[in-house]
């Protein structure tokens, strides 16, 4: 089987942690006789610094043509002060619309390896973290206009938050439809006390689930929302929400899991070309020096394989790989914690690469 996967590796610490996902990629390549070629796109820093915007459309271009894209990260200080429309972050929004993914999957599940890491009291993990946020990714505050003007002396800002009833309907569906995949249960956060978009976003949701008898929903408000993920993040199965919201609840669900950079996403819209990357940043301040964590970009790369390209299996066997590498003691910095039991071994971001390629090869 031929696949053509874009590649962005972009800012920071993406060229490191993508390169070993793409090191991950070629061992299931070789080990299944699959052809995957790479087709390099630059977005974001990279790309302001070349052609001075930050997604050329021959660039987008290429995502839209090619079977998945895998990305990295963007950003970084040196573009932080470039005016709005021309930030490395525009272009990431600019290629999830121009690509239509409006289905943001970020699960948030804990690794029984890392138990430790997580920030939270073992009585509150042990009852299980496993849920997943569908996040609304082309729509909502992110994607209104946003403006300043001034006014009566000062400066006066305003962004626009929007909701149109098909681009929440067709979120609410993949909620409903993830949730009947797993536990039945939907959670659709919002902030229906105080905004217009989140009473409509609720009323949609409702609607739907006449059509979706054996899926649970329930509503809560993004502010207890945030409270729950804490408090008893056990009960979640699946929450659906709007763009931002889904921003600052997965980073939180994040943590709670041990580390952000654990955590793959898939995006995807209503084709099978799909956009693949891990949910932390460019992370600046450690990149160039190999210690960032490559598994949440090794992972999206296995959610590429199983959501694109129907591989599940193989898409599972880097998983399983992963946890074995995980198994036996092996530890980037942020994941790196104590355990009474076993002597963990810190590594840095091309040897965790090299462990998992190993254990695919030698399985
Ligand atoms: C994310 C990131 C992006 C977002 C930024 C980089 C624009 O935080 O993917 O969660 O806000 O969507
Ligand atoms: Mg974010």
């Amino acid at each position: 089987m031929d696949k053509k996967i874009a590649v962005i590796r972009g800012d920071g610490i993406g060229p490191e942690i993508v390169n070993q996902a793409i090191n991950v990629l070629n061992a299931i390549a070789k080990k299944y006789n699959y052809t995957f070629t790479y087709d390099d796109v630059d977005m974001g820093g990279v790309a302001i610094d070349k052609y001075g915007e930050p997604l050329p459309q021959k660039m987008l271009d290429k995502c839209i043509k090619s079977d998945s894209v895998l990305l990295g990260a963007v950003g970084g200080p040196k573009w932080n002060s470039m005016p709005g429309e021309l930030r490395p972050e525009k272009g990431l929004l600019k290629l999830r619309a121009g690509m239509k993914v409006y289905s943001n999957n970020r699960p948030a599940k804990i690794w029984p390896q890392l138990a430790q890491s997580s920030p939270l009291k073992a009585d509150i993990v042990n009852k299980g973290i496993d849920f997943i946020i569908v996040r609304e990714l082309i729509g909502g505050i992110y994607f209104g206009t946003h403006t300043t003007i001034d006014e009566n002396n000062e400066k006066v800002a305003i962004d626009e938050l929007k909701y149109a009833e098909h681009e929440i309907e067709r979120i609410g569906r993949i909620g409903f439809e993830t949730a009947q995949k797993r536990n039945h249960k939907l959670c659709s956060v919002e902030k229906s006390n105080v905004l217009d978009s989140s009473r409509l976003w609720k009323s949609v949701m409702h609607r739907l689930s006449e059509e979706y008898k054996d899926v649970e929903l329930t509503d809560m408000l993004v502010d207890n929302c945030a409270m729950q993920i804490v408090k008893d993040p056990s009960q979640f199965d699946v929450i659906v929400t709007e763009n931002m919201f889904g921003d600052i609840l997965s980073d939180e669900a994040s943590m709670i899991t041990g580390s952000i950079g654990m955590i793959p996403s898939s995006s995807l819209g209503d084709s099978s070309c799909g956009l693949y990357e891990p949910i932390h940043g460019s992370a600046p301040d450690i990149a160039g020096k190999d210690i960032a964590n490559p598994i949440g970009t090794i992972l999206s790369a296995a959610m590429m394989l199983k959501y694109s390209f129907n591989m599940s299996k193989e898409s599972d066997e880097i998983e399983k790989a992963v946890s074995n590498v995980l198994d036996k003691g092996y530890r980037c910095k942020d994941i790196m914690s104590h355990d009474d039991n076993q002597e963990l071994k810190l590594v840095g971001c091309s040897e965790m690469g090299k462990l998992i390629v190993d254990e695919i090869i030698s399985k």
